[in-house]
């Protein structure tokens, strides 16, 4: 199993966009995914239909166990999604109430770990849906992660928001004393405006291992996905974005292909 988790703190940068692409697109070839949302807003989860004010059972049901995962539980929570290959562990908006809960509570931060350990042979990739906020569940995923892909939207002041992002990952890979390979993925790039094509330079300039080289184009295709709850790839599969989301999977299988997996019973 591999484990990917896509977050920023910075709203609105096409993270939930991109789990979807990159998911649905493994699934197409022949991959077994299982896509996580990790938002108490639940826009992965609304996408493919479900609601997350209403959904009695979610991933809030892994932290009601006192740091504990019950054996049996993660699997009971996932469900079919309308692309075949890819499965949803949902999210409920009773997540929001967890900062609240789950202070001092021991393990806290290893239950996403945990429950994905005991779906370590069903899955081939699990991609992990964050919410733009540090707190219990952004640890979760960081902790659960092997690689860490931060999409960045080409605009002005997003090389201050990518900054905030790398100086959290570094206090948090601090306090786990680990390591979380990342990589940067330029998003919403407009060629024709300015701000897009100096802020792809500015982030080509200072961050160049750890940055995709190119970068996924604004495309409405995206939204109008979203809006029919399939993947991107079924509404359109040769539209700008989603080749570019090819060519990202590509260079994402390339980076993590020979990592180390770490694994939490
Ligand atoms: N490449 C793109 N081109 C055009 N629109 C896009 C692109 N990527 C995402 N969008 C649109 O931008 C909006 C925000 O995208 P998305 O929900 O993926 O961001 P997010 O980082 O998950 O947001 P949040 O922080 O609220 O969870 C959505 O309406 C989405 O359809
Ligand atoms: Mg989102």
């Amino acid at each position: 199993m591999r484990i990917w988790a896509v977050a920023n703190q910075k709203g609105g940068v096409g993270k939930t966009t991109s789990v979807v692409a990159l998911g649905g697109l493994l699934a197409e070839r022949g991959k077994r995914v299982l896509v996580v949302d990790l938002d108490p807003h639940g826009s992965l989860t609304s996408w493919f239909g479900y609601d997350p004010d209403t959904l009695a059972h979610s991933v809030f049901d892994l932290f009601q166990h006192q740091g504990k995962v019950p054996e049996g539980l993660p699997a009971q929570l996932i469900t079919d999604t309308n692309c075949s290959g890819l499965a949803l562990l949902p999210a409920s908006t009773a997540l929001a109430t967890l900062e609240r809960r789950m202070v001092g509570v021991e393990g806290m931060g290893l239950i996403v770990s945990r429950a994905l350990a005991q779906l370590w042979d069903d899955f081939d990739y699990v991609i992990l849906d964050n919410t733009p906020s540090l707190g219990v569940l952004m640890v979760n995923a960081l902790a659960a992660a092997q690689h860490l892909v931060i999409p960045v939207q080409t605009e002005f002041l997003a090389i201050k928001g990518l900054e905030r992002m790398l100086h959290t990952l570094e206090m948090i890979m601090r306090s786990q004393k680990n390591q979380l390979p990342y990589t940067i993925v330029p998003t919403m790039f407009d060629r024709r405006t300015q701000a897009s094509v100096k802020s792809l330079n500015q982030l080509r300039r200072i961050y160049q291992d750890d940055l995709w080289k190119f970068a996924v184009p604004v495309d409405t295709k995206f939204r109008d996905a979203s809006q029919a709850g399939v993947i991107p790839s079924k509404l359109d599969a040769q539209t700008h974005g989603v080749r570019a989301y090819r060519h990202l999977l590509d260079e994402l299988l390339a980076r993590t292909g020979s990592l180390k997996v770490r694994q939490h019973g």
